[in-house]
């Protein structure tokens, strides 16, 4: 049965919810861009070993805190302190992890806002109306702010609804459709001249780059992003997980999930890319990074789909409605993260808290986009870059330092009876004391490097 405060009904409806959080355009944009640029299988394999031995335990952490606490980030953390100044602390990771979602979903909230506007586009097009549909691919700022605006209220109509009802029912539906339109897609794309070059590029790994530091550095950065790390999320949704479940399995099939995930929209997005190639679109500088950048997405795929005809307006609108949905998984994520803290800490009504949050966060939307050159970079840079590894650093050290060992193994063993004899508990205790805190350390510092 669940609880008052909402608790996810069964296993699968967490993992769908916590792997829809994981899986966005991180994985879909993210994932397949960064590959491409850091030479193809090189940094899959890179990717591969850091999410699971890096990003995973950090992943845990968080995942367990939530578990434990049975609350939003802040009280989960404070109930884990003992002094006051440790609950100071408590209050400082786990409010900062809910500012940096926040902030994550008022830029994410725009891209996604862009994958709706790249969806209706073939179809507006497609019933005739020719000018509009020229309007909406030129991003305007009033473009924009509609699109920004539409999905924010998709986001918002679903946590409005709550845990089961919102979060977890809408996971069960829209992660299968994703994994459906993305298998759909890799097929077709694969029957396409110029593909089979781009699955080479892909799985063909130059082990001669594995080591080279900005590989690695942009590999975890990618993998503490796709997983959703450092903004209280996984916190919460821990939260939701029954004293039941066993918590580490469930945790390595989400991370499971993820990677797959990011490995299939790769077969997808880089063959496209060879594809694009093929047909004279120039995607690669002699250096062999990616002309277009991220943006590539936007620019080098509609155009790929456009000169196909009518079978071209179909995969244009199942790609970028596939986009939203990985977006859409991940924004509620987002925005349930401040909304159960204005819940559980403040006493608001959940309909309540979720439209005024929704609306603060469109508002620092509204600026980004009034602002968009300047701006947008900056507020990605803010929240992945600073944020979601200082929270993460930070978690990781409440985990490992403040919380005693004991405690940590009482609630492991709380749905897995044993779990002191596995070899998770041998290692994991130890990576989140000290790998996980000096590895984020060391990216943390690279990036600071990187931007002075
Ligand atoms: N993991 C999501 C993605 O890959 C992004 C995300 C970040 C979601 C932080 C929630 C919190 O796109």
């Amino acid at each position: 049965m669940a609880n008052a405060r909402g608790e996810f009904s069964s296993r699968i409806g967490f993992i769908l919810a916590a792997a829809g959080s994981a899986v966005g355009l991180g994985n879909i944009w993210g994932f397949p861009t960064q590959t491409a640029s850091n030479g193809g299988a090189a940094f899959v394999f890179v990717y591969l070993i850091l999410a699971f031995t890096l990003a995973y335990p950090a992943f845990m952490a968080e995942l367990l805190i939530g578990r434990y606490g049975q609350a939003n980030a802040v009280t989960s953390l404070q109930k884990m302190s003992k002094t006051l100044l440790q609950k100071r602390f408590a209050f400082i990771v786990g409010f900062g992890g809910i500012i940096f979602a926040s902030l994550i979903l008022s830029f994410y909230g725009i891209l996604a806002g862009q994958m709706m506007s790249f969806a209706v586009e073939p179809v507006i097009r497609t019933i005739g109306f020719e000018s509009i549909a020229d309007w909406v691919v030129v991003g305007s700022l009033s473009r924009n702010l509609l699109f920004t605006a539409f999905f924010m209220c998709l986001t918002l109509y679903i946590i409005k609804k709550g845990v089961q009802e919102g979060i977890e029912k809408w996971s069960k539906r829209l992660m299968p459709l994703l994994i459906m339109l993305l298998i759909c897609l890799i097929i077709y794309v694969f029957t396409l001249d110029g593909a089979s070059l781009g699955l080479k590029a892909y799985l063909n790994p130059d082990f001669s780059r594995v080591l080279e530091p900005n590989l690695l550095i942009s590999a975890l950065g990618q993998a503490f992003f796709s997983l959703s790390i450092g903004t209280s999320t996984m916190v919460i949704y821990g939260s939701y997980i029954s004293k039941k479940e066993n918590l580490i399995s469930l945790g390595a099939q989400v991370t499971l999930i993820d990677v797959s995930i990011a490995f299939l929209a790769g077969l997808l997005i880089i063959p496209a890319m060879y594809v694009a190639q093929h047909q004279g679109v120039a995607i690669f500088a002699a250096d062999g990074s990616l002309i277009a950048g991220p943006s590539m997405v936007l620019t080098v795929l509609p155009a790929l789909f456009d000169g196909m005809g009518v079978v071209g307006s179909v995969v244009a609108f199942t790609f970028f409605v596939l986009m939203t949905v990985a977006a859409l998984t991940s924004s509620i994520s987002m925005l349930e993260t401040p909304v159960s803290y204005a819940v559980e800490r403040h006493n608001f009504e959940r309909k309540k808290a979720s439209m005024i949050i929704g609306a603060v966060i469109f508002m620092i939307s509204v600026i980004i986009i009034s602002n968009i050159e300047e701006l947008l970079g900056l507020a990605i840079v803010i929240a992945t870059e600073y944020g979601q590894p200082i929270v993460a650093m930070l978690a990781c050290i409440f985990v490992g330092w403040i919380w005693h060992r004991s405690e940590i193994l009482k609630e492991l063993q709380q749905g897995n009876a044993g779990v002191e004899h596995s070899l998770f508990w041998k290692i994991w205790p130890w990576y989140v004391k000290f790998v996980c805190p000096t590895a984020i350390a060391i990216v943390f510092i690279h990036f600071l490097n990187r931007s002075i």
